[in-house]
Formats: C-alpha cells, sequence, structure tokens
C-alpha cells in the first residue's frame, strides 16, 4: 500500500535542509523500490506571509491525512513581533496538539568521527548513546491559565504547568518500553521537591515501575540532570521529562554530539504515526547561505522510515550512510575540525546520497 509522507519545509534553513531529505528520500525510494508518495505544504513564518495563519486549515488536513510527516524548522525574528496566536511557533505546538504527537523522541548519539567536534572532552562522550523521551502535548507549553494580564498597574505574566495521571503514564509507558529494547535503565527527570506536577509525575513512574521488573529506574531532580549531562553523560540510557524540561535537556544533549545540527526527533501519536524534525531551529542568521548542517533532517528521515514506515533496514541505510559520510572527513562548518574537508548544506546532502547507492 501506498504511503504519504507531507513534507513541511518552514523558514529559515528549514527549506535548505529539507531539500536534501528530500534527495535522500528520492535516493532510497528507489534503491529500496518504495511505494511513497510525497506533498507539500506550507507552514510556520512562510504559511502566515502567504495565507495569514502559521499552520493554515489545509496543511493541517494534509497532516492528518499523512501517514507521516517530515518538518523543517520554523521561526525568525521576522514574525517575532506579530500577534502571539499568529507566531510560526504556535503553529508547530498546535499542529503537535491535533495530531496528539504527545511521545517526542531525541536519540543524543555520538558519531566516534565526531568525538573531537563535542565541546567535551572525548573519553566523556566517546560512546555515548541516550534516548530523552519528551512530552510533547502537555505541561507548561499547554496548560490554562495562560496569558499577560494588568494587576495593580503593572503587566503580569503567567503560565500553568500541568500533567494529569492518563498523560504521565502514557508518556512513561513509551519510555519503559524503550528502555526495554535499549540498556534497560529509565531515569524520570523531574523537579519534585518544589512543584507539585511532578511530585505526581514521579509517583505514577515510581508505581510503573512494578510493570517493568527488567528496567532499572532512578529518579533525577532536573537541576542535577542538567549537571549530570555535562559532568557524566554515559551515565544515561533513557530520560523521561515533561516538555519544558525535556526541551531544554535535550538541547543540552544535542551539544554533547558536537552539534545541535547533528540531532533529529520524532514526535509519535498512540499508533506511531508521527511528525520527524531535527531538534535545532530555524537559524535565520545562516538561511539560505548553503551552511547549514542538514545531517540532523536526514537522521530525522531515517527514524521515519524506522517507526513511521516500519522499514528497519532503510533506516539502518541512511544512518550508515551517513556514517560514511562522516568517516571520509566530510563536515559542514558546524562540526568542522581540522584536517577534515568543509563543505556546504547541499554538497553533504549529494555525499550522503552517494555513500546509499
Ligand atoms: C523544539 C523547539 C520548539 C519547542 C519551539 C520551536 C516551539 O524548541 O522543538 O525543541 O519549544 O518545543
Ligand atoms: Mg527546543
Amino acid at each position: 500500500m501506498s504511503k504519504n509522507i507531507l513534507i513541511l519545509p518552514g523558514d529559515g534553513i528549514g527549506p535548505e535542509i529539507v531539500e536534501q531529505a528530500v534527495k535522500v528520500l528520492e535516493a532510497v525510494r528507489q534503491k529500496f523500490s518504495l511505494d511513497i508518495t510525497t506533498d507539500r505544504a506550507l507552514v510556520g513564518g512562510a504559511a502566515y506571509d502567504a495565507e495569514g495563519d502559521p499552520l493554515p486549515e489545509s496543511t493541517l488536513e494534509k497532516a492528518r491525512q499523512a501517514d507521516a510527516i517530515l518538518f523543517g524548522s520554523i521561526g525568525g525574528p521576522k514574525w517575532d513581533a506579530i500577534e502571539r496566536d499568529k507566531r510560526p511557533e504556535r503553529g508547530l505546538l498546535r499542529l503537535r496538539s491535533s495530531l496528539g504527537l504527545f511521545a517526542n523522541l531525541r536519540p543524543a548519539i555520538l558519531f566516534p568521527q565526531l568525538a573531537d567536534a563535542s565541546s567535551l572532552k572525548p573519553e566523556v562522550v566517546s560512546g555515548l548513546d541516550i534516548l530523552i523521551v519528551r512530552e510533547l502535548t502537555g505541561g507548561i507549553y499547554f496548560g490554562e491559565p495562560r496569558g499577560i494580564r494588568e494587576e495593580n498597574g503593572e503587566r503580569v505574566g503567567f503560565n500553568t504547568d500541568v500533567y494529569a495521571e492518563s498523560e504521565i503514564r502514557r508518556i512513561a509507558r513509551v519510555a519503559f518500553e524503550l528502555a526495554q529494547v535499549r540498556g534497560k535503565r529509565l531515569c524520570s527527570i523531574d523537579k519534585a521537591n518544589v512543584l507539585e506536577v511532578t511530585e505526581l509525575w514521579r509517583e505514577i513512574v515510581t508505581e510503573m515501575a512494578s510493570d517493568y521488573p527488567d528496567v532499572d529506574v532512578s529518579h533525577m531532580y532536573v537541576d542535577n540532570a542538567a549537571m549530570q549531562l555535562v559532568r557524566a553523560p554515559k551515565q544515561f540510557d533513557v530520560m523521561v521529562t515533561g516538555n519544558l524540561f525535556g526541551d531544554i535537556l535535550s538541547d543540552e544533549a544535542a551539544m554533547l554530539t558536537g552539534s545541535i545540527g547533528m540531532l533529529p526527533s520524532a514526535s509519535l501519536d498512540e499508533n506511531r504515526k508521527g511528525l520527524y524534525e531535527p531538534c535545532h531551529g530555524s537559524a535565520p542568521d545562516i538561511a539560505g547561505q548553503d551552511i547549514a548542517n542538514p545531517l540532523a533532517t536526514i537522521m530525522s528521515l531515517a527514524m521515519l522510515m524506522r517507526y513511521s514506515l516500519n522499514r528497519v533496514d532503510v533506516a539502518d541505510a541512511i544512518e550508515l550512510a551517513v556514517e560514511k559520510v562522516l568517516e571520509s572527513g566530510l563536515r559542514t562548518a558546524d562540526i568542522l575540525t581540522e584536517g577534515c574537508e568543509k563543505v556546504g548544506t547541499d554538497a553533504m546532502g549529494d555525499a550522503v546520497v552517494r555513500m546509499l547507492s
């Protein structure tokens, strides 16, 4: 049965990095005779400019129909001052929430070839393989009430951090199950010493642990986790946490791997339908200059093959091609180290395609 992939390039470097992943998609489609159709739509600032809405109804409808979505990045200074509900970020959040994409998988894996590009010593990061499981449709990102109001003659900003038991359970289940097929260690990150919402989080995860006797469960406060990630990151296997802590810790973990330009992600619903996007942002400062690293997006395509299309073989082939390119010494500027050859976005995409055939 033919599978449909919706491509949402977005803003900033989004279009140029997605273009590289599309080249790779084309290459694997031929190599593996995949029955795949693609469609495209606007999202983020590009959609706002064209239609006055960062997530037009037509884009959402296509997203609902698709088997999987490949997403670039959204946002930029151009749209920072517009009405809050129309900002590009809101489009992405609405897309995640409308599609029920509650499980965000962010693997931070260090390619041995990039050990020198990491800001940490090679021995601290070599062999690093962490999976951050971030809750993506709840918590303070979506909690009500929220806003900025006038109180006693000044403005007061407020948000609400809220998780229902069922929301904690379903994300914890995903994390436990992934831990079972990896290193069998799960660390749940919270701030249970201060925030009631995460006190409940810890209680539920503790309760569930007895259903997964093969998984070794631990708990850590988020401040300590942030510190441990740069002190001794290899102590972690799977980390599970809420929306905001996951946002922060995944950027930190990304940097351990040499560059945030290397970190892919999958955002899955209950049925493993998913949206796949690099963890990094739209980097407007380098957009259109052919210098952005497309590898996070290309590896997001690999995750798409693995999780939504059930093609582990194709996913493996893409990841191997990326590794071979790194082995051959090609680097985009963000991961460049001495003795390597600097290439642009487009050339990096071509190199991955070449290694595939
Ligand atoms: C991410 C991004 C988004 C988030 C922004 C662009 C809304 O930082 O995917 O990590 O905060 O979730
Ligand atoms: Mg982020």
